[in-house]
């Protein structure tokens, strides 16, 4: 078992500072960040901490080796001199996935089977098989080779399902924000546990819930599996630690004050029941509410909304109504924070002021930016 282990943390675009510091949090200092990841080494047990812990990244990938390839023969042999046996057992799964960016070999099929030729040759050498193939009937190492200018990374996916997936949504509206991307809008704010916090069009629930993990401290991937649990180069009882650790971490006794209203009712019963999923039970205050008749009733309190954007034929005048209404009520409650990520290119106009702070983000394939609004606490 190798004791230092490199990982990357998957980050979608404009993220990576987010995931980086999460990364930092962890204990974990020598972090570089690069486009769409975040770069860092650790000891084995690294690898059930950040799948456990890390709220915004998409995956942990371990990295097996990278180098420079622009033919097919280098990029055989290469694969072929990398230490596979250290990482896949000789019964292991071993599909191969790939992607080329600007980069010779730009043919990413090939680049895959060549790819997988080299790790079986590897293994058949190195484990004394006889047979052309391997037998591929235990646990799943998803090998991607990634290459980027012609420099070829080879990584092990550690997650399996993607991080997003926390294991609470029994259901979702027509357009539900990602976990990851709903945690980070809340870890951009200056929120604390102790200040109100309202996402006047929660929908399912994704930015309420998320809000409340943060705020008892409760890690993401408490509820679900990991890839990785079933590889032998993780000794078991490093998983328990990692789940033992995150139990004691969380402060169940933290009072929240978290509400989540939508103009659909029927979108505030899926979201009450993610929250139970959750396992937040009625921690969160659930109400079918349009943003029109929303009267903020403390001071000092967060919003952090996802809005439709108006980007639906027939949806236009009405969201825009409604920003506009929005910034009205919040006109008159300077003492709260608001965070809205949209996609509408005019919302500040709408809304009645300009951000303190914009944000450039991707709701998947969609262009939005963050407007932040910082409130003034009394
Ligand atoms: C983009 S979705 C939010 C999705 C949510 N973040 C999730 O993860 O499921 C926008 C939500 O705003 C709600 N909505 C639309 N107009 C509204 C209004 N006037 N007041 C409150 N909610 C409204 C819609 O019902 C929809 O659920």
């Amino acid at each position: 078992m190798p004791k230092k282990v490199n990982l990357i943390a998957t980050s979608a675009m404009g993220l990576e500072s987010v995931v980086a510091k999460e990364v930092k949090e962890l204990g974990y200092e020598d972090v570089t960040v690069e486009n769409g990841r975040v770069r860092y080494q650790t000891d084995v047990s690294g690898i059930p901490r950040s799948n456990l812990w890390l709220r915004t990244a998409d995956r942990v990938r371990l990295v097996v080796g990278e180098f420079q390839a622009t033919t097919f023969d280098e990029l055989f042999e290469q694969t072929k001199a990398l230490p596979w046996e250290n990482f896949i057992p000789e019964d292991g799964s071993v599909p191969v996935i790939g992607k080329s960016v600007k980069s010779t070999l730009h043919s990413v099929p090939d680049c895959q089977s060549i790819v997988k030729k080299a790790i079986v040759e590897r293994m058949k050498k190195m484990y004394g098989l006889a047979s052309s193939r391997i037998q591929e009937t235990g646990p799943m190492y998803r090998v991607e080779i990634a290459l980027h200018k012609d420099i070829a990374l080879l990584t092990i996916d550690t997650s399996g399902s993607g991080l997003h997936k926390r294991g609470y949504r029994t259901g979702q509206g027509e357009a539900p924000l990602k976990e990851t991307l709903a945690a980070a809008l809340v870890q951009l704010t200056n929120w604390k546990p102790d200040f109100p916090f309202v996402d006047p069009f929660c929908g399912s629930g994704t930015i309420p819930i998320e809000a409340a993990l943060i705020g008892q401290n409760i890690a993401p991937g408490f509820n679900r599996e990991f890839v990785s649990e079933e590889w032998d180069m993780i000794p078991y009882n490093l998983w328990e630690d990692a789940f033992n650790e995150a139990e004691e971490a969380a402060n169940y006794d933290q009072p929240l004050d978290i509400t989540g209203f939508d103009i659909d009712g029927r979108l505030i019963d899926i979201a009450k029941e993610n929250a139970m999923e959750a396992g937040l039970g009625e921690l969160i205050t659930w109400k079918q509410m349009q943003v029109k008749d929303f009267r903020p009733q403390s001071a000092n309190g967060y919003i952090v909304g996802n809005p439709p954007y108006g980007e639906r034929m027939g949806d236009k005048e009405q969201v825009e109504q409604m920003y506009k209404d929005f910034g009205g009520i919040m006109k008159d409650c300077p003492s709260w924070s608001v965070y809205i990520i949209t996609s509408h290119p005019n919302f500040e106009k709408l809304y009645g002021k300009e951000a303190t702070k914009k944000r450039k983000l991707f709701n998947g394939f969609i262009k939005t930016d963050y407007y932040q609004y910082f409130g003034e606490h009394k």
